[in-house]
């Protein structure tokens, strides 16, 4: 396999009050290069947290505690700031869920794409930009290249921002629910042209809490529950056949899955301040048995419940 990430042993958590509270738990995981990789997970359980550990983006009071995130072989963790600046947006690029987050609201959209760092010193910059922004489908290019963010619709600001992605020649893309604010239409407008990036050779790392997209999408599906990983596999696998009671949980939850009623997930996600013995989804989990509840499961071959143990 062809890693482009590798993600070895991190544990990221964060000072609350008085206390260090672990938001992701030795997480283990690499990303082949050139497919889409999801993420998937309820709200809350360490997605954001993990895509933002990769590129040092954590908030004040998080901390990236052991571990390696080695993209194409080099440890981000031992950059300095400085370094690891120059990886952001231009060999790793990030499409947040609020598209505001990424563009500066004082700035026309064409400002903005000629400070892509990769284009400083280019010529013909103007029809670098305008190529992709037609390869983002943006039709009326003029007008959205003299708009400012707040006069284009949310999905054409994530078409900005893929157009971004495009110009900076990124080969990893982090995807943090790109479409989560947008309507069905344009969602799927969104994803597919992801799948645009992906045929050319990118890398992207699609964060979700909407499974009902991953089976379409995504070569690879992770879930996490509360910082761990459960289950890891192709989606064809995963989908196939899920094996973790909290993946199947997930599955059953959804409104297209197979015909079959829909299932709620029973009791909430805890907050990460609460600690949990063992499996950590025991209190939620029909199968749970007295060796659930002390001892934690590990991850082997890509599945991390005791149901499956040898
Ligand atoms: N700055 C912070 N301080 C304290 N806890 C945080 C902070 N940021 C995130 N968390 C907690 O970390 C956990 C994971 O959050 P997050 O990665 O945002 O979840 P999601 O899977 O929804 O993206 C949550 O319990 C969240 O409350
Ligand atoms: S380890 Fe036990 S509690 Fe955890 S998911 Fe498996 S059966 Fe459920
Ligand atoms: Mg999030």
């Amino acid at each position: 396999m062809d890693k482009i990430l590798e993600i070895k042993n991190l544990n990221v958590g964060f000072n609350i009050e008085d206390n260090f509270y672990y938001a992701l738990n030795d997480i283990n995981l690499s990303f082949e290069k050139g497919k889409i990789h999801a993420i998937a997970g309820e709200s809350g359980c360490g997605k954001s947290v993990f895509i933002n550990a990769i590129l040092k983006l954590l908030p004040k009071n998080g901390i990236i505690k052991t571990g390696e995130i080695l993209y194409k072989n080099k440890n981000l963790l031992e950059l300095k700031e400085k370094e690891i600046r120059k990886i952001r947006g231009n060999s790793i690029s990030l499409i947040p869920q609020d598209p505001f987050m990424s563009l500066n609201p004082l700035y026309t959209i064409e400002n903005q794409l000629l400070e892509v760092p990769s284009i400083k010193n280019r010529e013909n910059k103007i029809n670098i930009i305008k190529g992709a922004l037609e390869e983002v489908r943006i039709k009326n290019i003029d007008t959205v290249l003299k708009s400012y963010p707040h006069e284009l619709s949310g999905g054409m600001k994530q078409r900005v921002i893929i157009a971004m992605a495009l110009i900076s020649k990124s080969d990893l893309i982090l995807a943090d629910e790109p479409t989560t604010a947008l309507d069905v239409t344009v969602s799927n407008s969104i994803l597919n042209l992801l799948i645009d990036l992906k045929n050319k050779g990118k890398t992207i790392i699609l964060i979700t809490h909407d499974l009902s997209i991953v089976s379409n999408y995504c070569d690879t599906t992770t879930i996490m529950y509360l910082g761990d990983i459960v289950e890891t596999n192709s989606s064809d696998k995963l989908f196939k056949n899920p094996l973790h009671p909290y993946t199947k949980a997930l599955l059953g939850a959804l409104p297209s899955h197979r015909g079959k009623k829909l299932e709620n997930i029973k009791g909430q996600i805890s907050p990460i301040t609460e600690i949990i013995s063992g499996c950590k989804f025991h209190p939620r989990c029909n199968f749970a048995n007295e060796k659930c509840i002390l001892q934690k499961p590990k991850l082997i071959n890509g599945i991390a419940c005791h149901l499956y143990d040898k």
